[in-house]
């Protein structure tokens, strides 16, 4: 099958995107390598990613190491239950995804079936490796976690991170206190994620090591409306919501602000990264017809979230793909930790005026305690402040035998108590990003062919501030000083901070469909004009409009189209 994304990964290959890691040993299914082009251009997603969470929202970020302790991954539950199904078939012996394979055929609820159900399933479906109908085959839980020892010898279990939101969890209490103490804060993190996949088969949508950008936003319980809310209300975008999938309806437009309102989404923080989602995905380049919001079905909302929604975005070869995932997981992870580790996982939060309460306490008599108990007496008051007795004294155990301890050895006072404030575990609102899912779909979204002069050209529609190289810089001859000038602009150029491809060989003609195959958004020719008046030929790769400006200003006029400021139509 040549399709679209044969077409992307043979361009990716050819030109420094992406190619198959370690390929003089075989490679490795789930592994790829960036390459220069594709390095840079994922560099520039991640500085968009950034400009929204750290400079627009304020989240500062954090790096935390990719391998964690044991601890850690048996708190959030990945120990125990961070596994697929699996197969293999009897026949080529390949291991295989046995929800995937039902899932092909359309069998529906499949990541959920029991696995002899699915067992019962897929054992009249073919192999999807040799076709051969698998016949009766075992299906059992794999865990995608890649584990290691750490230090010498097996002193010390412990995995390759399957997710970077794990160390903003454990790093919860610092954050608080670089936060000064005070709820709404965000963290985000930028890095590698590992999950040991079982049969990698999609190319770049799921590998074996891939990068995720992610943001953890703690909230106070009762207070999920975002302080910013209002840059989003009347934002628009296509809502796949649960009632919309159970009735195979398409997705409907909502405005932010309607979508709370009519209580499709929980609250405003889901809306809020709903929005801004949809805004960052349509910066990079993703085609927004291409594009929607798929909530959680009931079944496959994880037991604590609130809510849940999946961006996804289409693909010629692999349908609809979840790219990035926006949940409310309520306050499961830092009470999580907390139970694990011991530590406090919670902020007090001042009253606004300290309330007075009646309280009733306990107040041990130790003078008749002592004598009665002798040892044991401590523990006896101890339990008797944290007991409530009745009018004939109360009974309590101690080193598990009970002991009646009467009125007369306590004492019970009414007192009016100042309550400073209350201590609460926040809720977490989690934006999860898929970088190489973001870049394949940048990809498939911005590549076109046509017909010029009777040539096709191939083309990424890259937005500029996307695209790995920002401009080209020609001599129109390779003689009579035209390369020196032209090296010399580049130079100019690049002190600037832009990143500007010399390029001296070939018919000009080549030089810009090189370009433009790697999606560079603008091109100058230095030609014999040059000499005469100091103007250059600009040329706009989507247009392939070209007009005359002058050398002078030349960085700042390439600078502002770049960033969008400047409009070449403007030129
Ligand atoms: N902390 C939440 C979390 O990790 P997830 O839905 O498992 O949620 C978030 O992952 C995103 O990471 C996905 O939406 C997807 O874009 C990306 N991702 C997950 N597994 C992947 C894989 N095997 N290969 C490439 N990207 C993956």
């Amino acid at each position: 099958m040549s399709d679209i994304y044969d077409k992307i990964m043979d361009l990716a290959k050819r030109r420094g995107f992406i190619w198959p890691t370690s390929e003089c040993y075989g490679s490795v299914a789930g592994f790829i390598d960036y390459g220069p082009l594709g390095s840079m251009m994922k560099r520039n997603i991640e500085n968009i990613w950034r400009r929204f969470y750290i400079v627009q929202e304020g989240y500062y970020e954090i790096e935390c190491p990719t391998i964690g302790q044991e601890d850690i991954f048996i708190a959030s539950g990945h120990v125990k239950g961070f596994s697929d199904t699996m197969c293999q078939c009897p026949h080529c012996k390949e291991y295989l995804r046995a929800d995937h394979i039902a899932d092909a055929h359309h069998i529906s609820g499949a990541s959920t079936m029991k696995n002899e159900d699915l067992a019962g399933v897929v054992c009249s479906l073919p192999c999807p490796a040799c076709e051969e109908v698998l016949g009766p085959v075992e299906v059992f839980n794999f865990n995608l976690m890649f584990q290691t020892s750490i230090g010498p010898g097996l002193q010390r279990t412990g995995y390759l991170r399957p997710e970077t939101a794990q160390g903003m969890f454990t790093d919860f209490q610092r954050l608080l206190r670089f936060y000064r103490d005070k709820l709404p804060f965000g963290t985000v993190q930028i890095g590698k994620a590992y999950r040991n996949e079982i049969s990698p088969r999609q190319g770049m949508i799921r590998l074996r090591e891939f990068t995720q950008a992610e943001a953890e936003i703690f909230v106070h319980p009762e207070g999920k409306n975002h302080p910013q809310f209002s840059r989003y209300t009347g934002y628009t975008v296509p809502l796949l919501g649960i009632s919309q999938q159970r009735e195979n309806l398409p997705p409907v437009i909502y405005g932010m602000g309607q979508a709370v309102k009519e209580g499709i989404v929980a609250n405003e923080y889901v809306a809020y990264y709903l929005a801004l989602t949809h805004e960052l995905l349509v910066t990079i380049g993703v085609n927004p017809e291409k594009l929607r919001f798929r909530q959680h079905l009931p079944d496959e909302l994880a037991h604590y979230a609130e809510d849940c929604w999946d961006a996804e975005i289409f693909s010629d070869r692999f349908g609809w793909v979840e790219t990035v995932g926006i949940a409310d997981r309520t306050d499961y992870d830092l009470r999580a930790h907390e139970r694990q580790s011991g530590e406090r996982f919670s902020v007090f939060i001042p009253f606004e005026t300290p309330m007075k309460e009646q309280r009733v306490r306990v107040v041990p008599n130790m003078g008749a305690l002592g004598p009665r108990f002798r040892g044991k007496a401590k523990e006896v008051a101890d339990s008797l402040c944290a007991s409530a007795p009745g009018p004939d004294g109360v009974t309590l155990t101690i080193n598990g035998e009970d002991v009646l301890i009467s009125p007369d050895l306590y004492e019970v006072r009414e007192e009016m108590v100042e309550i400073p404030g209350i201590e609460i575990t926040p809720h977490v609102i989690e934006p999860s990003y898929g970088i190489d899912r973001m870049i394949y779909a940048v990809l498939e979204h911005t590549y076109h062919e046509e017909m010029v002069e009777e040539e096709e050209r191939r083309v990424l529609r890259l937005p500029p501030s996307v695209a790995p190289l920002q401009v080209a810089v020609f001599p129109l001859m390779n003689r009579d000083g035209l390369p020196e000038i032209a090296w010399e602009l580049a130079e100019e150029i690049r002190r600037s901070n832009i990143i500007a491809e010399f390029d001296d060989s070939g018919a000009i003609g080549r030089r810009y469909r090189r370009q433009d195959e790697v999606g560079t958004p603008f091109a100058i020719t230095v030609d014999y004009d040059t000499k005469e008046d100091h103007t250059v030929t600009l040329r706009d790769r989507d247009s392939m409009r070209q007009v005359r400006v002058p050398i002078e200003g030349l960085p700042d006029c390439i600078r502002s189209l770049i960033e969008g400021n400047r409009n070449f139509a403007e030129l």
